[in-house]
């Protein structure tokens, strides 16, 4: 259990020294925001640009089934219209953005300065915020959709769910994306093998752990579940590598141990691809739940 911010927060303002006492909390507070964030996610999400020239987008038909489900209620006490949690460098943001209607209050969120920082360029028309799902900036009842793509599984805990169940209205939605690689592809299947080697506890999507934190509560009602066909990416064997060393577990790693990582995905490049500047295919698979606030 993560401690109560509150203990942290200044008691008596008026005390002499006050704004002494304020800055400590504050740093205590971006602390506490900090820890909340998986060290692997933390080591493993600092570089943006790498992140944003090596990670998929999403096709057009996982994107459009996330609009066609955006919920729009009651407006009384509404400041947000859609909260993304998890916004990285704004792949998911660039994609949905030019299906919301005009006036949509769009907040884009994000732990990492850098991703922050990175998505911030490429938009001038949304508020962003550095914030951890377990500590979001707005008021009860005040968000009518929140949005994850490819991150709910890094926060899929009781303090997130509780807190993502505060920010959003009466019958606020809870959407969750991601795109999976298509292990039926035997050579694919091989690089997720050599994953499996570095991801000790870090929270990973497909071991399907993250599902657990909706049993045993009601807090939200699963309205519509779809897989479908996802996207791909294209591009010669450095491409492929830049793509393993986009993902946490992989750049987190230093000197020998990445070297290590490295030349296990190209030996399975090797096997499968002979020619180094063919294109190879990374196929990906779309994953899509809508969830509601009950
Ligand atoms: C795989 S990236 C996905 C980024 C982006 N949504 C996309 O579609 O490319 C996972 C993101 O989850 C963020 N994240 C990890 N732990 C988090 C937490 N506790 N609260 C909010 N975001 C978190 C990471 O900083 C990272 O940007």
């Amino acid at each position: 259990m993560w401690p109560s911010i509150s203990r942290y927060l200044p008691w008596n303002l008026s005390h002499r020294g006050h704004s002494k006492l304020l800055s400590k909390s504050l740093e205590v507070l971006s602390k506490i925001m900090a820890s909340n964030v998986h060290q692997t996610a933390k080591d493993g999400f600092k570089q943006g640009d790498h992140y944003d020239k090596s990670r998929p987008s999403y096709t057009d038909d996982l994107v459009s089934l996330v609009q066609k489900n955006i919920h729009y209620g009651k407006s009384e006490g509404i400041s947000c219209d859609i909260l993304e949690l998890g916004a990285g460098t704004g792949k998911f943001t660039s994609k949905i953005l030019p299906l919301l209607p005009q006036g949509t209050r769009y907040l884009a969120t994000e732990p990492s300065e850098d991703f922050l920082s990175v998505l911030k360029d490429k938009f001038n028309n949304i508020d962003t915020k550095v914030c951890t799902a377990t500590d979001i900036p707005l008021k009860d009842n005040s968000v009518q959709n929140v949005i994850c793509a490819q991150c709910f599984h890094w926060f899929a805990n009781m303090e997130s769910l509780t807190e993502i169940h505060r920010v959003l209205a009466p019958r606020g939605r809870l959407l969750l994306v991601w795109n999976d690689k298509d292990v039926n592809i035997e050579w694919l299947s091989r690089m997720e093998d050599i994953l499996t080697l570095y991801y000790g506890d870090t929270p990973r999507k497909n071991s399907g752990n993250w599902k657990n934190v909706f049993d045993g509560n009601d807090m939200f009602r699963c309205v519509e579940h779809t897989v479908q066909p996802g996207i791909h990416l294209k591009g010669n064997k450095d491409f492929v590598l830049n793509h393993y060393t986009s993902i946490s577990v992989i750049a987190k790693l230093q000197g020998e141990e990445r070297q290590g990582a490295l030349s296990k995905f190209r030996d399975v490049l090797n096997d499968n691809f002979k020619n180094e500047e063919e294109n190879i295919i990374i196929q990906f698979v779309s994953e899509f739940y809508c969830t509601e606030k009950v």
